[in-house]
């Protein structure tokens, strides 16, 4: 569905004089346009409230509800009561790394209804990474990652972690790695290093949903978990094993519609065996 919302409303919004469309897509999720202002190209995207488990059967709507509550990759998240929540804390989190020069696109503007950051050409690192791995590439994604990180621990702020690490929201700029995207709510009931740990293993297990050669991934997991120190590692073991633990107790899980494949018993296996070495 089209948000019906005239570019003149846009325009009015960010308050940018004449521009020009130069790209506009949509998903389920969002839709975005590209616009080329007087002073440089805008990227705008205007989410919607979606529910990732419509058309579930109630069994499945349970099983979705049981595996965001228990396993340790998702007990971070948090679920949006409104658009203006998410757009919220894209904002938030967006305005925390410019401030602190974590790569990110430079927020622009932003309101209840849409979000604007400065458009920057380059590949998301889903795209990247099919094609092939490149060591400089995945070094430039961990350290961009493992900043966000280190800066929420030490500021003890959980508004500086990326709360959607996936690699479609890491942006391959010139030779930089640009973080976006982190716009997921997160459960600030938990302490930041929970918080932090239940995301790294997140951002681990989605290299396993990487369209790419069994071998090249197993690659860049574990160029990913040598990246964290060794505390990590130890501490993200431990969390795996629980994951393994409540993973056990449904073997179906991978022929729910609604998908956690990259939490296969082979990916805990091998990502266990990837902490101990
Ligand atoms: N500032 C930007 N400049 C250029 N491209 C961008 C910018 N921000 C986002 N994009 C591109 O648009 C895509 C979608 O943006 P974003 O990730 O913010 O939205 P989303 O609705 O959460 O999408 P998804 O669910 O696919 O992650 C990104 O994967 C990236 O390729
Ligand atoms: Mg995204």
């Amino acid at each position: 569905m089209t948000k019906i919302i005239a570019l003149k409303d846009i325009k009015e919004s960010l308050g940018i004089g004449e521009c020009r469309i130069i790209n506009f897509f949509e998903n389920s999720l969002s839709c975005y346009w590209v616009l080329q202002t007087e002073n440089g190209a805008l990227f705008v995207k205007l989410p919607y409230l979606s529910d990732p488990t419509l058309g579930l059967n109630i069994q499945e709507k349970r099983w979705v509800d049981y595996v965001s509550k228990t396993f340790p990759a998702f007990r971070w998240r948090k679920k949006a009561d409104s658009i203006k929540d998410l757009i919220a804390k894209e904002a938030r989190t967006l305005q925390l790394w410019n401030e602190s020069n974590i790569d990110s696109p430079k927020l622009f503007h932003a309101n209840s209804k849409l979000i604007s950051t400065l458009f920057v050409e380059g590949t998301d690192y889903r795209a990247l990474l099919e094609k092939g791995m490149n060591k400089r590439d995945i070094d430039r994604l961990c350290e961009t990652y493992l900043k966000t990180k280190g800066l929420a621990l030490q500021k003890r702020n959980p508004y500086y972690l990326h709360s959607d690490p996936k690699l479609k929201n890491f942006l391959k700029c010139e030779d930089k790695c640009l973080a976006i995207d982190p716009a997921n709510l997160v459960n600030t009931s938990i302490s930041v290093e929970e918080l932090a740990e239940g995301l790294s293993l997140y951002f681990l297990y989605g290299a396993y949903t990487l369209n790419s050669e069994r071998a090249n991934i197993e690659k860049l997991v574990s160029r990913m978990i040598a990246s964290f120190d060794r505390e990590d590692r130890l501490r993200l073991s431990e969390l795996n094993l629980q994951l393994c633990l409540e993973r056990a107790k449904f073997p179906d899980i991978t022929s729910y519609r609604y998908t956690f494949n990259n939490y296969s018993a082979e990916n805990i296996e091998l990502t266990q065996k990837l902490f101990r070495r």
